[in-house]
């Protein structure tokens, strides 16, 4: 193996991500080192980019991937070499307060950790990985538990898929709403994750699920993911989702874009007594407005869902087998296969919200 690998740096906020020739920290003690195979393109990274997110810089982008283990360090016992491995952006540290609740999701070690050191360095100059992770690379070396076995017969494209996006969608479904089955659902924003939301809620049983977009071109994909009906956003939007619902809005609605706008467009478009599930991340300046009496008299419940309020050690090898068994489809959800090079591109794509998923492979 040679010194040196090839991954997607970013110099700084604003700033074109290019391809670069990183060097390869040792693994030490509890780490693993991963071939990475497939990485998907998720707004999270585009976050980092434009500045919604700020973490340090230079920076390896990529966090949603899958590959193989190649190098072990000492006292590992997750995974061995040749083992197919789903990659986890925030591994519990199973000791504080919030794991010990059975709260993972909310694991006070590594929440809100966007970016951290790792020994990968750039012309002698140390970056930092997304995520703990810097996945759009060939390589990645990160502790034992952010890894995450997966059957060998389970294709790494489709392993990378549930690392970010459709952990975060399905989870939102199965453990944050709760979506039951004639449940009505909306759904704003359908790139890989809202699409995974409609998925999920079609296979818990909703009787309606309406999938919301900015414009006509991500029907197909909308239906393709399950989608009852299909909408174009506009100030009309609640109207419109009440005329679908009997009169009064839907049981459910998830806010899959990341945007104050979006939130309140959720807010609106469910019923009394209704849950509003936020699944998007946005920045910190932009602000939601609710008035008092409305959220009074509304009754409804707005909760946000990080990382689909889910345990990935245990949800992952259940979702490989979703997958593998046929219950849970996402070919629909790749809609480009990019090299490295290419993800500039992908985000400009994303940016004008065309595609799914635009997966890299390596
Ligand atoms: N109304 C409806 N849809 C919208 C609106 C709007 N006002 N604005 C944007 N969208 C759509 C885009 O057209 C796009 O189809 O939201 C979708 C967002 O998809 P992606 O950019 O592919 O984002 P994705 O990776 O799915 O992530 C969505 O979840 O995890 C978070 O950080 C992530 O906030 C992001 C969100
Ligand atoms: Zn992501």
């Amino acid at each position: 193996m040679t010194a040196y690998f090839q991954g997607l740096v970013l110099p700084g906020a604003g700033e074109r991500p290019r391809v670069a020739e990183l060097r390869r920290p040792e693994v030490g003690p509890g780490q693993v080192r991963v071939r990475v195979r497939a990485a998907g393109v998720c707004h999270s990274d585009l976050s980092m980019v434009n500045g919604t997110i700020r973490p340090s810089y230079p920076l390896v982008l990529g966090h949603e991937a899958a590959g193989e283990v190649v190098e072990v360090g000492a006292n590992v016992t997750r995974a061995a070499v040749g083992d197919h491995v789903v990659l986890n952006w925030q591994p519990a540290c199973r000791t504080c307060w919030f794991c010990e609740q059975g709260e993972p999701w909310l694991c006070s070690t590594s929440s809100g950790v966007a970016s951290l050191e790792n020994g990968v360095t750039l012309d002698g100059v140390p970056v930092h990985v997304a995520l703990g992770l810097g996945a759009f690379a060939e390589q990645v070396v990160a502790p034992e538990k952010a890894v995450i076995r997966v059957p060998q017969s389970l294709p790494l494209e489709k392993a990378a898929l549930l690392s970010c996006g459709v952990l975060t969608g399905a989870g939102a479904v199965r453990n944050t709403a709760q979506v039951g089955a004639g449940e009505s659902v909306v759904v704003i924003g359908l790139g890989g994750v809202g699409l995974s939301v409609v998925a999920a809620a079609r296979a818990a049983g909703a009787a309606q699920v309406i999938a919301v977009d900015v414009t006509e071109a991500k029907k197909g994909l909308a239906e393709a993911a399950g989608a009852t009906d299909f909408v174009v956003s506009s100030d009309a939007l609640s109207k419109d989702i009440r005329g679908r619902t009997s009169g009064r809005g839907a049981d459910h609605a998830f806010e899959c874009v990341g945007r104050a706008a979006t939130i309140r467009a959720a807010w609106r478009a469910t019923r009394r007594g209704g849950k509003v599930t936020i699944v998007g991340m946005g920045s910190n300046d932009d602000l939601v407005s609710l008035s008092a009496l409305d959220i009074f008299s509304s009754a409804r419940t707005l909760r946000s869902s990080v990382y689909g309020s889910a345990d990935p050690d245990l949800e992952i090898p259940r979702l490989a087998d979703d997958v593998l068994t046929g219950r849970l489809t996402l070919d629909h959800l790749i809609t480009d296969r990019i090299p490295l090079s290419a993800i500039p591109s992908a985000f400009d794509q994303m940016t004008r919200g065309e595609g799914a998923r635009s997966l890299v492979t390596l």
